[in-house]
């Protein structure tokens, strides 16, 4: 029986830099408001025909691939998680395939929102421990700043979302070897609307309607202050839950690395957890809420910053659209 292990992790972000100021001569809002209330200082946006989904992730796996020290002809399988693709189809997946020369394996894309690099690495985790494949690809990416409404009425939204990407090579290793412990995934669709970009959408009669344009109906639309409450309660339920189906107690963490959804989320699970300073990861003060590609840049950076050793007991932990949360437990 194999076990997967994080093999190399990489990531890219655009870029423009979007500071606080340049969004408060858009929209009404403000530095210290959003400060305040998300953590965020700057975050990175796109430049239209320059970043791409694709080419940010390619970056991004290029990164893993030379830090993980393998090529690109030994991937088995791309697993891509991103809600925001370049095309409306085929999805990402593919078109990364393309871009990097890959041998002609299996790519599969999926919308799984926040919670989407998760739920790919636990796709890709069973596809090694039932020795399917040997090595996966896992991506997060996205380009959120085009779905954003950037006038006051979008505001809530406006100043979390960002772009960037980010990629970690799998491998399979020895039962014995450190690597994914767990993986925990749940859904609660009842919610979908709280957090939703409704059109384009297959089910009216065009895709794309004046109608549709002319009420902003493809911006991303939040209810801000349910998503809170939901994902407070969901990252410590989930969390709670890697621990106890691994017999693990909290204080065995080294280093949490939630979802960046709002700085104030993750200072609540830090506090719930009890856990130092040190052992929790934040970058959302310069990147904002990249959704898919949170973890994977976060894992890139603590890697980077060398906050993350070999062995070390990682928690990974997501809440989002949908609502959909998950959690990981790895030793890297
Ligand atoms: N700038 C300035 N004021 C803003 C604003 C902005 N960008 N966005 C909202 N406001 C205003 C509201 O209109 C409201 O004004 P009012 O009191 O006059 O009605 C006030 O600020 C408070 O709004 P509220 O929505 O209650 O604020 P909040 O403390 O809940 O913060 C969020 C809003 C969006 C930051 C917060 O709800 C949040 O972070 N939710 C979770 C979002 C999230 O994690 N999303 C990603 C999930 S993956």
């Amino acid at each position: 029986m194999y076990k997967s292990r994080i093999l190399g992790v990489g990531h890219y972000v655009p870029e423009r830099t979007v500071t606080n100021d340049d969004l408060s001569k858009m929209m009404d809002t403000n530095n210290d408001w959003i400060v305040e209330r998300t953590g965020i200082r700057t975050r990175h946006w796109f430049t239209p025909g320059v970043d791409t989904v694709t080419n940010m992730s390619k970056k991004a796996t290029e990164m893993a691939l030379e830090r993980a020290g393998v090529g690109a002809e030994d991937i088995d399988f791309i697993i891509f998680a991103t809600i925001t693709p370049d095309y409306f189809i085929p999805g990402n997946g593919v078109l990364l395939q393309r871009e990097l020369n890959f041998r002609n394996i299996g790519a599969l894309d999926i919308r799984n929102a926040c919670s989407g690099f998760i739920y790919a690495l636990s796709i890709a985790d069973q596809f090694i421990k039932t020795g399917m494949y040997k090595k996966v690809l896992v991506v997060g990416a996205e380009i959120q700043s085009s779905a954003l409404d950037k006038s006051d009425e979008g505001r809530s939204s406006a100043v979390i979302f960002a772009d960037g990407a980010g990629a970690a090579v799998l491998g399979a290793v020895e039962s014995d070897q450190p690597g994914i412990l767990s993986t925990h995934l749940h859904s609660q669709g009842q919610y979908a609307e709280e957090l939703y970009c409704k059109d384009p959408g297959s089910s009216r009669e065009v895709r794309i309607s004046q109608e549709m344009i002319d009420s902003g109906s493809f911006f991303v639309k939040m209810n801000g202050n349910a998503v809170f409450k939901h994902a407070v309660v969901r990252f410590m339920e989930v969390i709670q839950e890697a621990l106890d189906h691994n017999g693990l107690d909290k204080s065995a963490i080294d280093l949490l690395v939630p979802h960046q959804a709002n700085l104030r989320i993750s200072q609540y699970i830090q506090q719930k957890l009890e856990l130092p300073d040190e052992k929790v990861f934040n970058n959302i003060m310069h990147l904002g809420n990249t959704t898919a590609g949170t973890i994977p840049i976060a894992l890139s950076e603590a890697w980077e910053q060398g906050k993350i050793k070999e062995g070390d007991l990682i928690c990974l932990a997501a809440f989002g659209s949908g609502f959909t949360w998950a959690s990981a437990l790895l030793n890297w």
